[in-house]
């Protein structure tokens, strides 16, 4: 079975000569074992026909953003959520600014903003076009938002010039297309992490938690299996659903996690906490359900402290890489610098939880990676745009505090 079987691309197609070429590629991802929904821009159409497209993918091309006809079908978002992977080959240099500047005014753009698959970019262009500062700063925004650039090919233009801005041949496209999906940045690692909340049982119908979703850690997970790791999800209570090709140990509490952790991290390369673990449980959780006291009485809980999950896989299992979160609502990189010399990890990725637009609960977040080597700060980013950056980052991590 090939690398691409059954696999979901979409293939965009943009104006410029090289679209002649995206026949092959069709071809060739067909003959892999993919399935192809092409996606052509107005300007693609003239150069090379949506009909030869349809029979190459055997499936009809998709042209235009809001067809009544095309929506009751495979509508645009639909479509998005169905990638595993977007190919934009040929690229245009309108393409690229258009992607820079966030634009969603027709299907291809809109594709691009509403799915989470990797997005891929084959440029194609005259070499002044590309060597253009404009195309130069838009290639710049699309790398740091994790948009992955191949080519162009230096070599003879259709215009006659010689340069830079060749797209790269379907078969180097082909290569570059199976290698998503090959071994990736983590084939042959371990990975743990943790995600969601934890309940402390107050008794047998009440708990103290907090408003994690699990997105975050899940995100995470995806990401790493999607490199090639083996992934175990150890998850609190979430409303998501479990994710395919992923070892799941759903928990409760943080003792729960914590012995889940101790059970399955002994061979993990890495360890990373996602989740929002109770810092504190009531000390005795009582077995009956607690009766409501009369009006003027007061009802207190006895709490005791949580073991420190992070920290002790970073004390027991000092050969894998421990990464932590940092919820913090105040002094963002001063307190996560301290934890991480506090846990003893090799990296606190900081969130500002005070901010409801990221952090707990919401599908963005914003981050700061805090090492024994400074900090970086990572843009605004959906939590599975930002998931794929963390896992770069964190495959380049090996130094502890
Ligand atoms: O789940 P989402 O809705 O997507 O939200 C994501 C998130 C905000 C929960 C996530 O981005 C995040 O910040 N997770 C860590 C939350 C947290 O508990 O932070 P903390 O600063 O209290 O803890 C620091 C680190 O120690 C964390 O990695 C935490 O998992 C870990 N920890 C904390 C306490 C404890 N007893 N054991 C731990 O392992």
């Amino acid at each position: 079975m090939s690398r691409l079987t059954n696999k979901h691309i979409i293939l965009a197609i943009t104006g410029g000569i090289a679209a002649y070429k995206s026949a092959e590629l069709v071809r060739l991802l067909i003959k892999a074992g993919a399935q192809v929904e092409v996606v052509m821009t107005s300007g693609a159409t003239a150069f090379i026909t949506p009909l030869t497209l349809q029979a190459l993918s055997g499936n009809p091309v998709h042209q235009h953003l809001l067809n009544p006809k095309a929506e009751a079908g495979m509508g645009h978002i639909q479509l998005a959520r169905w990638a595993d992977l977007l190919l934009i080959a040929p690229a245009s240099a309108n393409v690229m600014a258009r992607l820079a500047q966030g634009q969603a005014d027709d299907l291809l753009t809109t594709l691009c903003l509403a799915t989470d698959a990797p997005v891929l970019l084959a440029p194609a262009m005259n070499q002044a076009m590309w060597r253009d500062p404009a195309t130069q700063s838009n290639l710049t925004t699309l790398l740091a938002r994790g948009i992955q650039i191949h080519g162009p090919a230096e070599g003879e233009q259709a215009c006659g010039d010689t340069g830079a801005g060749r797209m790269l041949e379907p078969s180097e496209l082909l290569t570059t297309v199976k290698a998503q999906f090959d071994q990736g940045l983590l084939a042959g690692k371990t990975l743990v992490i943790t995600a969601g909340p934890t309940r402390e049982a107050i008794d047998p119908v009440r708990y103290i938690s907090n408003h994690s979703s699990g997105k975050m850690g899940y995100a995470l997970a995806q990401a790493a299996r999607d490199q090639g790791a083996t992934v175990t999800l150890i998850s609190g209570p979430t409303h998501l659903a479990k994710p395919d090709d992923i070892k799941f140990v759903a928990v409760e509490s943080a003792q729960d996690m914590l012995e889940a952790s101790l059970n399955v991290g002994h061979s993990a390369d890495y360890f990373i906490a996602a989740a929002a673990v109770a810092d504190y449980r009531p000390i005795i959780a009582s077995q009956e359900k607690l009766k409501k006291l009369n009006a003027d009485d007061r009802l207190s809980l006895d709490l005791v402290q949580n073991p420190d999950i992070l920290a002790t896989m970073a004390k027991q299992h000092p050969q894998t890489i421990c990464i932590g979160f940092a919820a913090e609502t105040e002094n963002l990189i001063l307190n996560g610098q301290t934890k991480l010399g506090r846990k003893g990890v090799h990296m606190i990725i900081a969130n500002d939880v005070s901010n409801t637009d990221i952090g707990f609960n919401s599908d963005n977040n914003q981050v700061s990676l805090i090492t024994s080597n400074g900090v970086e700060e990572l843009p605004l980013l959906s939590k599975q745009q930002l998931a794929r950056r963390l896992i770069v980052a964190i495959t380049n991590t090996s130094h502890k505090a």
